[in-house]
């Protein structure tokens, strides 16, 4: 009689944590298998994932270009060492803030950052050059090939949402690339003629 009593609570509290857990994904619109709720910010699910891949792809060679700035800020030397070391030092700072906002932008899209160097290694477009250190005016002139490869990025994906009416990210990305011209700017400034 006991033991058939325990029985019946077991399937009391069973069935009430059944319908609970059915209860919260109707009320709070969760996909199954996810803990995020639903975006719904007038963006298709389609859009927005394709927004996010691309915030990936951007995120991978931001990270790999704030490793190659920090590397030569580290690294350079010569007659111009000064202004080289604090101009690289205040670029990878600003491609810190990049990666932090370009990251979070994925988030306010529904969409999970990449997070990993093997992730970034494998999506970016931009080349590292390991055991090597170029000398001053060569790391000038690599950092600025990546920015405009990075620069000619942005302007597809700006077109791209724009083109799908993801205003968000059209002004977000539109900002980044005054950012990266900038930086352009800076750097070939600093080249000398060879
Ligand atoms: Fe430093």
């Amino acid at each position: 009689m006991k033991s058939k009593n325990v029985c019946l609570i077991l399937a009391m509290l069973c069935n009430v944590q059944m319908i609970g857990q059915q209860s919260a994904l109707v009320i709070n619109n969760v996909p199954r298998g996810t803990s995020e709720p639903m975006v719904n910010i007038g963006l298709e699910e389609i859009v927005r994932e394709n927004v996010a891949q691309r915030l990936n792809k951007l995120l991978s060679d931001e990270y790999v270009l704030y490793v190659k700035t920090q590397k030569y800020h580290w690294n350079v030397v010569g007659p111009f060492f000064g202004s080289l070391h604090k101009l690289l030092n205040d670029q990878y700072d600003q491609l810190a803030g990049i990666i932090d906002e370009t990251a979070e932008r994925v988030r306010a899209l529904g969409f999970k950052a990449y997070g990993t160097l093997a992730e970034f290694i494998e999506h970016t477009s931009l080349s590292e050059d390991p055991g090597n250190n170029p000398n001053a005016n060569d790391m000038i002139k690599n950092l600025l090939k990546d920015h405009e490869m990075v620069i000619r990025e942005l302007r597809d994906y700006i077109k791209y949402t724009a083109d799908h009416d993801d205003l968000g990210t059209e002004n977000f990305l539109a900002d980044l690339i005054v950012i990266h011209q900038k930086m352009a700017w800076m750097l070939r400034a600093h080249l000398l003629n060879e």
